[in-house]
C-alpha cells in the first residue's frame, strides 16, 4: 500500500469537528475549499481568515516533486538536520526525458545521461523516508491522482500543475522548492487566504465533447490572469457527471488561468476511481465524511453569495474547442475553427497532433482517442500528421497496451514515447525540415507558449482534447470539424468518424507489472547520499555562516540595478536548467540579466577593487575571496516571477549581505529571509537616487533588529561625503532568528540537534 492510510483516517476524524468550529467561526455555510483550507491551519484558526488579504500558516497533508525542481529541495533539506521527512512525500522522475524515437530507447538514453541526478535523487530519498518513482514510472501528477490523492486533504508540489489532485478532491497548489522543505521538515507553509471562484456546471456531456473542453472554455472566459490568487471550485449535477480523470484534467489546466488550484467535491465518481485504484478503504473513509467533503447545501443554492466570482455552464451545450496559437486562453469552439484558420493565415496543416501527458492521458482519454484511430482503419482512411502518445504512468501504459489500445495506435502509425513529460515541457526532439516555417502542431497538453513544445518560434501549437487531436491526426487539416465534415477514403469514397466512445474505467481493472516505485528505507541512518565530488551537476550544500553578531560595515555596492528584475534577470532559466542541482556553477548566473543603472549594460559592473567594469559573479566573487560582503540595490516589485529559490541562495552563497529595493515580490522577499539575508527596502524612494556606484556601505541596527523597527544605512561616497537613510523591513520574531542562524534551515538544524 503506498497511500498512507493512517493519515487519511486521521484527517477524516478531526473533519467534522473543524468543519464546524470554522462554520461557527465565520457565521455561515461553506464552500468545499474553505472547509479544507481552515481543516488545514497549521494552529486552529482564531479569526475569520480574509479572502484576498491575510496570509495564513498551513500543514499540508503531503509533498510531491519532480526531478528538475527536488534536487535543490532536497539538497536543502539534507543539511536540516532532520532523519525523516515530516510528512509522506515523493520524488517523480519526469522532466528529464527526452522524446526522440520511441519509449524503451528514450527511456536508455535519459537514464543514461541523467545517471548522477537520479543516482542522487533515490539515494536521498532512500534516506529521508521519501518515496521514489523512477524514470519511466510516469509524471508526477498522474502517479499521484492514481496512488496518493484523497478527498478534502492538502498537498503542495514542486510543479505548477499540481493543482491536477483536486480532481480527486484534494487543495493541491504547486509551489517552490524552498516551501517544500519547510513542509519536509515540519515547518507551517505560508499562503495568502485564496479567493474563491465558483464554476456551476449543469446538463451533460455528450459526443465529441469532453472534460477538457470545460476547461479551454473555462480559459476562454477567465483568461489567463483571471484565477490569479484565487482557487477555483467546480460545483453542481454537472460537476457530479463528469469522470474523476476527468475532473483532473479541469483541475491541471486551472494552472493557466493562474489559480492556486482547482477543486470538485466528493462524488460517486471519485469513490469509483479510488475504488479502481486500489484505495477501498479510501472510498470507505471519505463515504464516511462525505457531508464535509462537499460545499454545505446552501452553497449550491445561491453560490453568488459564498463565491467571488461565479460563472455557469451548461455541459449539453458545451462544443469541443480548439486553443491556441500562443495562449490557452484564445479559445475557439470547433465550430468556427475553420473561419478563424482563414481569418488569421494559421497553417492549416497540421503537421504533429500529440496525445497524453499529465493533462490528458487517462483510461478514458485513451479509449475514446482509440475508438477514432481505429476508424482510420476500419473506414480505409490515411492518417495525414505525425501522431504521438505519451502516456501518464505505466500503470495506464501497461493496461492499455493488454486492453489493445497501443497496437490500434501502432496499426495507424502513431509512436508511443516514455512515460514522460517528454515534448511538454520542450524536451522533445522533433524532425522538421525547415526550423523557420510556419507550422501548427496540436497537442492534449495545457501550455501552449511559443516554442513550448519543440523550441520553435514559427511553430503554432493549438490545444485540444485528446479525441479532437486523434481527428486532427487523421485529417490533417487545423480547419477540419469531425462533427459535420467528411474525409475522402482511399478509394475516393466520402466518409464521417463517429463520435469516440470509451471507458471511464478500465472495464477489466488497471494492470501493471512494474510500477516502478522504489519505497525508502525503513532507517536511513546508514544510507549513503550519492554524489560524485567532481559532478558539475550536483553540489552537496555546506550550511550559510550565522550572523557574525555586530552591525556590518564596509560593505560594497555590487548593483544598483535599473527597471524590472524577474527571478529570470537573477537567475536565468535555459542552459543554467542543468546546473539546477549545483548552487556554485549555477550562481555563475547572478544577476547576469539585471541592468546596471550606472552604465544600462547587463553582467557589467564595477569592480570597487580593481577599478574595472566586469561580470556580476566574477566582480562578487571577487569581494568574497577578499572577505568583503556586498548590498545589491534594486527597483519595484523586485524578485517577481517564479518562486525559484535559486534567486536567493546565489547572492547568499556569493557572499551579498542586503538588498536593497523600493519594493519586492513577496514571494522571493519571504525566499531571501530564508536565506539568511537582509530583504530591505527603502524608507523613502527617493534615496535610491543617492547611492554611487563607488560607494562602501555600513548596515546600522542589527543588534537592536526587531520587529518593526527601522535599520539605518549609510553610504560613503568616494569624495569622502557620506548619506544616511533609514531602511525598512518586514521580518517578524522569527524571521528574525533565521537571519541571525543565517539561514531558517540553520535554526531547525539547530532544534534537531537539541
Ligand atoms: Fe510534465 Fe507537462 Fe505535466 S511538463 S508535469 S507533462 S505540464
Amino acid at each position: 500500500m503506498l497511500f498512507d492510510l493512517d493519515l487519511i483516517r486521521k484527517v477524516y476524524e478531526a473533519l467534522p469537528l473543524k468543519v464546524m468550529a470554522a462554520r461557527n467561526l465565520v457565521g455561515r455555510p461553506l464552500t468545499l475549499a474553505e472547509k479544507i483550507l481552515y481543516s488545514h491551519t497549521f494552529t486552529p484558526a482564531t479569526r475569520v481568515l480574509e479572502r484576498g488579504k491575510d496570509y495564513v500558516d498551513f500543514a499540508p497533508d503531503r509533498v510531491a516533486m519532480q526531478d528538475a525542481t527536488a534536487q535543490m529541495a532536497l539538497l536543502q533539506f539534507d543539511t536540516c538536520g532532520r532523519s525523516r521527512v515530516a510528512v509522506p512525500s515523493t520524488v517523480h522522475c519526469d522532466h528529464l526525458i527526452q522524446a526522440k524515437v520511441g519509449a524503451k530507447e528514450d527511456l536508455g538514453v535519459a537514464i543514461d545521461i541523467n545517471r548522477e541526478v537520479y543516482d542522487f535523487l533515490s539515494s536521498i530519498s532512500n534516506k529521508y523516508g521519501i518515496g521514489f518513482w523512477k524514470p519511466g514510472a510516469g509524471i508526477i501528477h498522474q502517479v499521484v491522482l492514481e496512488n496518493y490523492a484523497f478527498p478534502g486533504g492538502m498537498m503542495i508540489g514542486t510543479d505548477s500543475h499540481t493543482p491536477n489532485a483536486g480532481g480527486l478532491g484534494m487543495l493541491a497548489i504547486g509551489v517552490g522548492g524552498a516551501d517544500a522543505v519547510d513542509v519536509m521538515a515540519g515547518l507551517a507553509w505560508e499562503l495568502k487566504m485564496p479567493k474563491l471562484i465558483g464554476v456551476k456546471l449543469t446538463g451533460k456531456m455528450s459526443g465529441w465533447t469532453s472534460a477538457k473542453d470545460v476547461i479551454l472554455w473555462v480559459a476562454g472566459q477567465l483568461t489567463v490572469k483571471g484565477g490569479t490568487g484565487a482557487i477555483v471550485e467546480y460545483f453542481g449535477d454537472g460537476a457530479d457527471s463528469l469522470s474523476c480523470t476527468g475532473k483532473a484534467t479541469i483541475c491541471n489546466m486551472g494552472a493557466e488561468i493562474g489559480a492556486t488550484c482547482s477543486v470538485f467535491g466528493y462524488d460517486e465518481k471519485m469513490s469509483a476511481y479510488l475504488k479502481a485504484t486500489g484505495r477501498e478503504e479510501v472510498a470507505a473513509a471519505a463515504d464516511r465524511v462525505r457531508e464535509h467533503l462537499r460545499p454545505d447545501a446552501e452553497v449550491y443554492a445561491n453560490p453568488a453569495k459564498y463565491y467571488d466570482q461565479v460563472l455557469e455552464l451548461d455541459l449539453s451545450t458545451l462544443e469541443p474547442y480548439v486553443n491556441g496559437p500562443f495562449t490557452p486562453d484564445l479559445a475557439t469552439p470547433i465550430s468556427q475553427m475553420a473561419a478563424a484558420v482563414a481569418a488569421n493565415g494559421w497553417p492549416d496543416a497540421v503537421e504533429v497532433a500529440l496525445i497524453g501527458s499529465c493533462t490528458n492521458s487517462s483510461y478514458e482519454d485513451i479509449s475514446r482517442s482509440a475508438s477514432i484511430a481505429s476508424q482510420a482503419k476500419t473506414k480505409g482512411l490515411k492518417v495525414a500528421s505525425e501522431f504521438t502518445i505519451t502516456p501518464g504512468s505505466e500503470v495506464v501504459r501497461f493496461t492499455i497496451e493488454k486492453d489493445g489500445y497501443l497496437k490500434t495506435f501502432d496499426e495507424i502509425g502513431g509512436i508511443v514515447m516514455a512515460n514522460a513529460c517528454g515534448p511538454c515541457i520542450g524536451q522533445w526532439a522533433r524532425h522538421i525540415d525547415d526550423p523557420s516555417r510556419k507550422n501548427t502542431i496540436v497537442t492534449s497538453f495545457n501550455r501552449n507558449f511559443a516554442k513550448r513544445n519543440d523550441g520553435l518560434a514559427s511553430t503554432h501549437a493549438f490545444v485540444a482534447s485528446p479525441e479532437i487531436v486523434t481527428a486532427y491526426a487523421i485529417a490533417g487539416r487545423l480547419s477540419f470539424n469531425p462533427l459535420t465534415d467528411k474525409l475522402k477514403t482511399e478509394s475516393g469514397q466520402e466518409v464521417m468518424l463517429d463520435e469516440p466512445k470509451g471507458f471511464e474505467l478500465p472495464p477489466r481493472g488497471f494492470d501493471v507489472e512494474d510500477p516502478g516505485y522504489q519505497a525508502p528505507a525503513e532507517n536511513g541512518e546508514d544510507v549513503q547520499v550519492l554524489v560524485a565530488g567532481d559532478s558539475t551537476r550536483l553540489q552537496l550544500l555546506e550550511p550559510f555562516p550565522a550572523w557574525e553578531g555586530s552591525d556590518l560595515k564596509g560593505l560594497r555596492l555590487l548593483i544598483r540595478v535599473k527597471g524590472k528584475c524577474t527571478t529570470d534577470h537573477i537567475s536565468m532559466a535555459g542552459p543554467w536548467l542543468k546546473y539546477r542541482g549545483h548552487l556554485d556553477n549555477i550562481s555563475n548566473n547572478m544577476l547576469i540579466g539585471a541592468i546596471n543603472s550606472y552604465n544600462l549594460q547587463t553582467d557589467s559592473v564595477k569592480n570597487g577593487l580593481t577599478g574595472e567594469y566586469g561580470p556580476v559573479p566574477a566582480t562578487q566573487r571577487q569581494y568574497k575571496a577578499a572577505g568583503l560582503g556586498s548590498v545589491v540595490v534594486g527597483d519595484e516589485n523586485y524578485g517577481e516571477g517564479s518562486s525559484r529559490e535559486h534567486a536567493a541562495m546565489e547572492p547568499r552563497h556569493l557572499g551579498v549581505r542586503a538588498i536593497l529595493v523600493k519594493s519586492f515580490a513577496r514571494i522571493h522577499e519571504t525566499n531571501l529571509k530564508k536565506q539568511g539575508m537582509l530583504a530591505l527596502t527603502f524608507a523613502n524612494k527617493e534615496d535610491y537616487e543617492k547611492i554611487q556606484e563607488d560607494d562602501t556601505i555600513d548596515i546600522l541596527g542589527l543588534t537592536d533588529f526587531a520587529p518593526g523597527k527601522q535599520l539605518t544605512m549609510v553610504f560613503h561616497h568616494k569624495d569622502g561625503s557620506s548619506d544616511k537613510i533609514k531602511v525598512n523591513h518586514t521580518y517578524n520574531r522569527q524571521q528574525i532568528e533565521w537571519f541571525k542562524a543565517g539561514s531558517a534551515l540553520n535554526l531547525i538544524r539547530k532544534q534537531f540537534a537539541n
